[in-house]
């Protein structure tokens, strides 16, 4: 992948990057990484762990940084030259590359028990994660709780790639190329300029939905066949707590309406549990009389059995032949936002398996939504309960792929696009609560 050059209009001109390295064998990349940063005309600071330095030394980074490297937080002639404080505060960005699953771990606890992280800790700059590891270690459930820990909290994920690792297996956990990543760092909104959004004069500068009141539906519904038993679907909730995220990075005041799902509360975002299609929709009527955004994500049940029981059901009810269940409709949350008098801008999900476009166009024209994300679930490498999602955004007069993808990326772009596209209704809806919390 190419590196722009900085007369090429590199958004990194400038910018000051720190670069954390763990100890992975991947660390004897960094140097040629620090080369390409400041090829791309960045300015760049290391910090190694104690472990990096098994891999690479301080003499080769200081050489290609220009600049002395550390690893102590107790040196006291560094921190007289600069001091970890200032160091957190000088980055625009933190980059970790590699970050080790023994780094990850340590961030998602938010342990200050070396120098990178207390930096980590004690900076406000965006923090960018790319993963090296064997591929066992990677796919462990802990290292995947943990990377889903630290996207909730805005943190980027590059990576890993594909393919032969340095134990001699294969699969994911390389850490990504050093051009690759100066390409993502390129391409991230870390470092882009104004949005039209932000453009157009929706407040907030890098914040567009500063003062804006959003509300997310996310995972599944479950409808009580008896005190055991429950009709319900694979969503994960991952999509929309993704989007929840993306909306509180975007500077607004997040609720996010969750059906039974086992994630961690997307920091700074208000949580409201809920279990059935019921008891979602009187939560969300309740949110949504004065929201701005309202996102329905929820896979939410269509039916519900008509009468639960209290007590369970016995298996010989239905033994002999067979057992018809009767279902009733539950009611339509996202429609019913959209037909209040003063409506938020509404935007559905829908998961198809076939006539994808077609079904979202007459979905998004029957709940009366300002637009809709319609993501193809017949690949399974997508959609329900996956890391990843691909799909497009469709409105009245247009619609836009949103590539293959982590759920935390797509749903940055997605809030990005909603606040580009609906500029003007986000700008009128309830302006005086927008002023109100000014
Ligand atoms: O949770 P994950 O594992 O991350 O998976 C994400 C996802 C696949 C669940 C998500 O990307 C997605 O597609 N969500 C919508 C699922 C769906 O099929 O929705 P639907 O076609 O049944 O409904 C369309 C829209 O109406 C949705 O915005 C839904 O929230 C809303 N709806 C549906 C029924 C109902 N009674 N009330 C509603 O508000």
């Amino acid at each position: 992948m190419a590196v722009k050059s900085p007369d090429n209009g590199s958004n990194l001109a400038k910018k000051r990057i720190l670069l954390g390295i763990s100890g992975g064998i991947a660390a004897y990349k960094a140097p040629a990484l620090v080369r390409l940063l400041r090829k791309a005309d960045a300015e760049v600071q290391v910090v190694t762990t104690r472990s990096a330095e098994q891999f690479v030394t301080h003499a080769a980074l200081q050489a290609v940084s220009g600049n002395p490297v550390r690893s102590d937080l107790w040196d006291s002639n560094a921190e007289a030259a600069m001091g970890h404080i200032e160091l957190a505060r000088w980055a625009d960005a933190v980059l970790i590359a590699p970050a080790t699953a023994d780094v990850l771990a340590r961030l998602a606890q938010g342990r200050a028990d070396d120098l990178l992280t207390t930096l980590c800790l004690a900076t406000r700059a965006p923090l960018l994660v790319a993963p090296a590891m064997n591929n066992v270690m990677w796919s462990h459930p802990a290292t995947q709780h943990n990377v889903e820990i630290l996207r909730s909290r805005g943190v980027v994920v590059l990576g890993p790639d594909d393919g032969e690792q340095a134990c001699g297996e294969f699969g994911p956990g390389r850490m990504r190329e050093p051009e690759d990543l100066v390409a993502d760092l390129q391409s991230s909104r870390t470092f882009s300029s104004p949005t039209s959004a932000q453009a157009d004069g929706l407040s907030g500068g890098e914040r567009p939905l500063q003062g804006k009141r959003v509300v997310v539906t996310a995972g599944p519904t479950r409808e009580a066949l008896d005190p055991v038993r429950y009709v319900s679907n694979h969503s994960s909730g991952k999509q929309g707590f993704a989007v929840a995220a993306a909306a509180r990075d975007a500077g607004a005041d997040v609720v996010l309406i969750a059906g039974p799902v086992d994630l961690p509360t997307p920091i700074g975002v208000t949580r409201m549990d809920v279990t059935s299609a019921l008891e979602m929709h009187q939560c969300a009527m309740g949110q949504a009389t004065d929201c701005d955004l309202f996102v329905g994500v929820a896979a939410v049940a269509d039916y519900r059995p008509a009468s639960p029981q209290t007590q369970k059901i016995k298996k010989t009810r239905s033994q002999s032949s067979g057992w018809a269940l009767e279902l009733l409709e539950n009611p339509d949350i996202i429609a019913s936002v959209a037909a209040q008098p003063d409506p938020p801008v509404t935007v559905g999900f829908a998961a198809e398996t076939q006539h994808t476009l077609e079904n979202a166009r007459s979905k998004c024209k029957r709940k009366r939504l300002d637009a809709i994300v319609v993501n193809d679930v017949s690949d399974t490498s997508i959609g329900f309960n996956s890391d990843l999602n691909a799909a497009t955004l469709v409105w009245a007069n247009g619609e836009l792929a949103l590539a293959k993808q982590s759920k935390a990326d797509l749903a940055a772009e997605l809030i990005h696009q909603i606040t580009v596209l609906f500029v003007e209704q986000l700008a009128d809806t309830h302006p005086e609560s927008v002023s109100k919390q000014r």
